[in-house]
């Protein structure tokens, strides 16, 4: 995969102080959007799969996505959380909205904005197997060197580096998620001693 340049941010940003640039511009995430939904669309042929959105983060994507997917296909949603205290090293998560529709015996396709450690994706993956007929993951963004358990992706929007990414779904301290593309967040913003 060639190396992703970071392209200048326009200069009417609200918020261009804080990013370094964009990684993944509006343009290249439209092409690669439309790319996965065609590959879907075929994948899926003749069946109706459950997408099932991971929120919040996903939420952007998820829309996007669902418009390139041409199949009748269920939506839903589900917001999951590490579960405890998370200065103990526990990777054990918990449901906190589970989704509306029943997942037995359904094709269910994840959508996930970003898999960094893999946790999220790897408990999510098994707890959604317990019930659905087939599992998929479907992810914008993939960064591989954050790894830390592996997880089965089967479409992938972008592999990227491991730097701090925000926009197109992705936050930092709940922010930036409405960039209508992924930048790059300066290290001293989310190194700076927080605010008392
Ligand atoms: C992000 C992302 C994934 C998870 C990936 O969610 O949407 O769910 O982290 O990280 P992992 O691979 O290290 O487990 P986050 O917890 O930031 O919540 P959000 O979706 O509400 O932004």
């Amino acid at each position: 995969m060639t190396p992703m340049r970071v392209e200048p941010l326009p200069e009417s940003l609200y918020c261009r102080d804080q990013l370094a640039g964009v990684l993944v511009t509006a343009e290249q995430i439209a092409a690669r959007v439309a790319e996965l939904g065609a590959q879907i669309t075929r994948d899926y042929q003749g069946d109706r799969p459950l997408v099932l959105g991971v929120l919040k983060g996903s939420f952007m994507f998820l829309a996007d996505l669902l418009r390139q997917i041409q199949l009748p296909c269920g939506l839903d949603f589900i917001t999951v959380s590490t579960y405890g205290d998370e200065a103990i090293s526990s990777h054990e998560m918990v449901v906190v909205e589970e989704p509306g529709a029943p997942l037995e015996g359904r094709r269910v396709l994840i959508v996930e904005d970003i898999v960094d450690t893999g946790h999220t994706l790897a408990w999510l993956a098994d707890w959604v197997g317990r019930s659905a007929a087939e599992v998929r993951i479907c992810t914008l963004l993939d960064k591989p060197d954050r790894r830390e358990t592996p997880v089965h992706l089967d479409y992938v929007g972008f592999e990227v580096p491991d730097e701090f990414l925000v926009g197109y779904g992705l936050d930092y301290a709940q922010c930036y998620r409405n960039l209508p593309y992924v930048a790059v967040l300066k290290p001293e913003v989310y190194e700076r001693p927080a605010e008392s």
